[in-house]
């Protein structure tokens, strides 16, 4: 097996694309969806290993271990403060926006360190996607909002079509399809963040990360976005922030518990991984009294 470590130095970054290209979890190289769900479980998408992540030289989570599936939906629950966006970010790279925060530890996609310093940050964040709390469509028309991406990114083939494949994975195509040059603010919340998971998959990501997706919407659109969500897991590795408890267990199929501990001197309150398992075994059966106390909801 190669060393990631000595990797660090020495791949071009395009070399993530072309490992994530040959991977199983990339949406044109798997069998049709009826099969997906029965291919055996390949070297996961992300593996994390030690991660720590600390904002100004404050630690804000450490010795983070987590394995990111394909075509699985993993989910990160906690207390509020715990750490699971700042790891969300991590997968992507969007703590480097993020001024002060310095990440330490391995995060490997399909085996390559996504902070090896000649990895570019853009190509990551088109083949990790990610969709945020509050739906942010841009200021343009809908086709605009997707063909974006695609555009930045000089994406070859028909514009149309990236549009429309795009708009059709995330189940919007039919409601929007005669109205695609109006703006997208024109739409409905739950539309709108459907748009943004649409621009998301229109960069041919293999990963999609989504943090809190649901939490502004009623609960018809948050029940249309889980569905969504079931539906994409058979083309993605999908991983979810959530503090809907519910939510994560109908739709997760692993779950990683966090929580905040107080360091060595009790000085700084740092968030830490308790408990990652299949959902199922974190819900009815967990390991740990503090994942049960937070799952049948006596504290957090
Ligand atoms: N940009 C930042 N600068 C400084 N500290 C930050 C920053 N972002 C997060 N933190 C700190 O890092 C810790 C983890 O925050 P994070 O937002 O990742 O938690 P979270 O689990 O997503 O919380 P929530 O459920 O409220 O969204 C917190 O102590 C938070 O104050
Ligand atoms: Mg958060």
């Amino acid at each position: 097996m190669t060393d990631p470590m000595t990797e660090r130095e020495g791949q071009p970054h395009d070399a993530l694309a072309k490992a994530a290209a040959t991977a199983p979890a990339t949406p044109y190289a798997q069998p049709e969806p009826a099969a997906r769900d029965h291919v055996p479980m390949e070297k996961p998408v992300f593996e994390l290993r030690d991660v720590s992540v600390a904002y100004g030289g404050t630690p804000a989570v450490k010795g983070i271990d987590l394995d990111v599936e394909a075509n699985r939906i993993t989910a990160l629950i906690g207390p509020s403060g715990c750490g699971k966006s700042t790891v969300l970010r991590c997968l992507n790279r969007m703590n480097d926006l993020v001024a002060d925060a310095t990440v330490a530890g391995r995060v490997l996609y399909h085996g390559q360190d996504i902070y090896a310093s000649h990895v570019d940050p853009v190509e990551v964040r088109k083949l990790v996607g990610m969709v945020f709390q509050k739906p942010n469509p841009f200021p343009k028309s809908i086709y605009d909002n997707i063909a974006f991406g695609p555009r930045v990114l000089g994406m070859k083939g028909s514009m149309d079509e990236i549009v429309e494949r795009a708009l059709r994975r995330a189940a919007l195509w039919d409601e929007v399809k005669d109205r695609l040059k109006q703006s997208a603010y024109g739409m409905s919340g739950g539309q709108q963040q459907r748009l943004c998971i649409a621009r998301a998959l229109a960069t041919d990501p293999d990963v999609i990360l989504m943090d809190e997706p649901c939490s502004a919407l009623d609960p018809i659109s948050t029940a249309r976005i889980e569905d969504l969500l079931l539906e994409l897991r058979r083309s993605y590795a999908i991983v979810i922030v959530t503090h809907n408890m519910q939510q994560a267990a109908r739709v997760s199929d692993r779950t990683a518990f966090f929580t905040v501990e107080l360091d060595e001197g009790e000085r700084h309150r740092t968030g830490r991984i308790v408990e990652f398992d299949a959902t199922e075994k974190i819900f009815q059966n967990p390991a740990d009294p503090r994942t049960e106390a937070y799952v049948t909801g006596k504290v957090g």
